[in-house]
């Protein structure tokens, strides 16, 4: 069975053409066969297709990829964010909150929740999501959580070094002898990442470090939440030891963007988080400028971040972030699919899976002009249409 998309009135390929990174193709059409792209071009030179469908000169983007964000929780914080915009600040210290609201809740109320979430992800665009553990921070809350996970994504990250729960304060160090051996025994199968909070209030960087290189020795890969609440050296321990992405970089230093710009690490840039904690916004225009690169992703979660949505993060970056729309569109596509490591998603070429969105809208700026208004018509996920 193929579908053919076309009287696409601008497609973003993100192949690199004549410079331009979107890869962007005016009056063109796509070839879907069997879950994959076959076939991109002009629509006049178009193949023949079991199924047509016409666009009628509307925007087709690559499906986002999420590449941060924590879906298996029970509870919310909505209090904590209502004090937040009456001015208290954020602390990481909400997350046991959450954790003992997870903790309570059965396996099936977890999984709905989940599955809830990535419906109102998909509806929004979002057809690649990696999901972390870190609100059950016991071996068979962490465990609990990546199997889960696992059920829905290949990109699972375990993060049981989130913060310290309450009942390991007076000996934190314990708790990451828990986190780098039992915990890591019950989760490494059924994770792709491993990840750290490296941050004042959760990890020290000789924690940090133990517990990446912990998760490396069981094969997984690293990545790393940083300078989120303020400067660190989690953005240097995560290039030192090639980590696909460091996540937040509210508070970077020119060392750190030095070091970034050298390195195959991607900077994941979370608006949400910025938005619904009231912290600056990170510079993105000064970090593409320098040589950085930058995805954008949701970190969708009960505390920091409670959006799922793709294009209010996009929307964000390029009012308040300085990203250019395409620069925006890019970073949730191709660069959330860099940050993942992934070549097959976030890209619309031969080969590459057949996950698009057609727009509501004549070009991909609107994602950013139209801010809060539903412009997802109709979302295909490995070449079927979903929504
Ligand atoms: O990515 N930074 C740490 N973890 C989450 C916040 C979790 C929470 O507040 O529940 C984040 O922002
Ligand atoms: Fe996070």
């Amino acid at each position: 069975m193929t579908t053919l998309i076309t009287n696409i009135g601008e497609l973003t390929t993100n192949v690199v053409v004549d410079g331009d990174p979107c890869g962007t193709l005016t009056d063109a059409a796509v070839l879907i066969d069997d879950g994959r792209i076959a076939w991109v071009g002009a629509a006049a030179d178009a193949p023949v297709a079991d199924e047509t469908v016409d666009a009628a000169g509307a925007a087709v983007i690559p499906g986002f990829v999420d590449s941060h964000s924590h879906l298996v929780f029970g509870g919310d914080r909505a209090a904590e964010f209502e004090a937040r915009m009456a001015g208290q600040k954020y602390a990481a210290g909400g997350i046991r909150s959450t954790v003992a609201a997870t903790r309570a809740a059965s396996d099936d109320e977890l999984r709905a929740r989940l599955r809830g979430f990535l419906d109102e992800m998909l509806a929004q665009g979002t057809t690649s999501v990696e999901i972390k553990s870190g609100y059950g921070l016991s071996v068979v809350d962490e465990e609990r959580l990546v199997r889960l996970a696992a059920e829905v994504t290949p990109e699972v990250t375990f993060l049981g070094a989130h913060v310290v729960p309450g009942e390991y304060a007076d000996h934190p160090d314990e708790y990451v002898d828990l986190v780098t051996g039992p915990m890591l025994d019950a989760c490494a199968p059924y994770s792709r990442w491993i990840d750290v909070f490296c941050e004042s209030g959760a990890f020290t960087v000789p924690q940090s470090r133990r517990v990446l290189k912990a998760g490396i020795a069981r094969g997984l890969a690293p990545r790393v939440h940083a300078s989120q609440l303020g400067p660190g050296e989690g953005v240097q321990l995560a290039v030192e030891l090639g980590a696909a992405s460091i996540d937040h970089g509210t508070y970077l230093t020119d060392d750190d963007i030095a070091a970034l710009a050298a390195s195959d690490t991607v900077l994941t840039l979370l608006p949400g988080v910025e938005f619904s904690t009231r912290q600056p916004y990170p510079d993105a225009r000064r970090l593409i400028e320098a040589g950085v690169t930058v995805a954008l992703a949701c970190d969708t979660n009960p505390g920091s971040s409670f959006t799922s949505s793709m294009p209010f993060c996009i929307a964000i970056a390029v009012r308040d972030m300085g990203m250019t729309p395409a620069e925006a569109v890019w970073a949730a596509t191709a660069g959330g699919a860099r940050a993942l490591r992934r070549d097959d998603v976030g890209v619309i070429a031969p080969g590459s899976r057949a996950d698009l969105v057609l727009l509501d809208a004549p070009t991909r700026i609107h994602l950013a002009y139209r801010p809060g208004v539903p412009l997802v018509r109709t979302v295909w996920k490995d070449g079927v249409a979903v929504v």
